[in-house]
């Protein structure tokens, strides 16, 4: 099997494209945001750590393990956030997804729509066994798209993490590859 995918992908409303350097003042705007990162580990970040933070994320091709590759979220040729595939174990095929959109587009089904074809790539390109997502217990619009998805709370880890000076619980969300039904776009 060819474990590989490549951007462009091409869902009904929206395109998950590569990341490139034109996109770091939108990218600055997401991640400068306190409301948006709320519950990511990321802190609210410097012009100069920013663009070092859109580097990182400049595509690469599929993440090896312990990384990640993300993509930007299109919609009518707006910028409107980003998503991300982790890969967690090659050896027992495991992948996490993440999504991170601007508030002005939130409440328009985008993240879900989104993280949807992530999940679908997962299983369908990158041969995944086991698809996460995890997220603070807090994060309720997060933990809403996933409930959307069909995922399957597994886990509440309490006081798991120690993020931005407080213990966190932890919610873990996941999904098999033979429970996903692919959205077939
Ligand atoms: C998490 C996050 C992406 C969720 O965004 P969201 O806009 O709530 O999620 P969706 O894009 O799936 O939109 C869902 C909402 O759109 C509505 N909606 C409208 N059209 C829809 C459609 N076609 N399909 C699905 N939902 C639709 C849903 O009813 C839902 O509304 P509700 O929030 O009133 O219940 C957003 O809150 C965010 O970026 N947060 C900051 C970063 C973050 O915490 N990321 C997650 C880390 S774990």
């Amino acid at each position: 099997m060819d474990t590989s995918f490549s951007p462009p992908i091409v869902t009904p409303r929206l395109v998950l494209r590569e990341i490139t350097e034109h996109d770091l003042r939108e990218h600055a705007r997401l991640f400068s945001d306190p409301d948006v990162v709320r519950y990511l580990y990321d802190p609210v970040m410097s012009a100069g750590e920013l663009r070092a933070h859109l580097t990182r994320r400049l595509w690469r091709g599929v993440a090896a393990e312990g990384a990640w590759c993300n993509l930007a979220v299109e919609h009518d040729g707006v910028y409107v956030g980003e998503v991300g595939l982790g890969t967690i174990s090659t050896q027992h095929r495991c992948f996490e997804v993440g999504y991170v959109f601007l508030p002005e587009f939130h409440g328009l089904g985008f993240a879900t729509e989104a993280t949807r074809a992530m999940i679908d790539v997962a299983f369908r390109d990158l041969g995944a066994h086991r698809v996460i997502a995890r997220l603070d217990a807090r994060n309720s619009p997060s933990r809403h798209v996933l409930e959307r998805l069909g995922l399957r709370r597994e886990a509440h880890l309490v006081a798991n993490e120690f993020v931005k000076g407080e213990w966190c619980d932890e919610l873990v969300f996941a999904v098999l590859e033979d429970e996903w039904v692919s959205p077939r776009n």
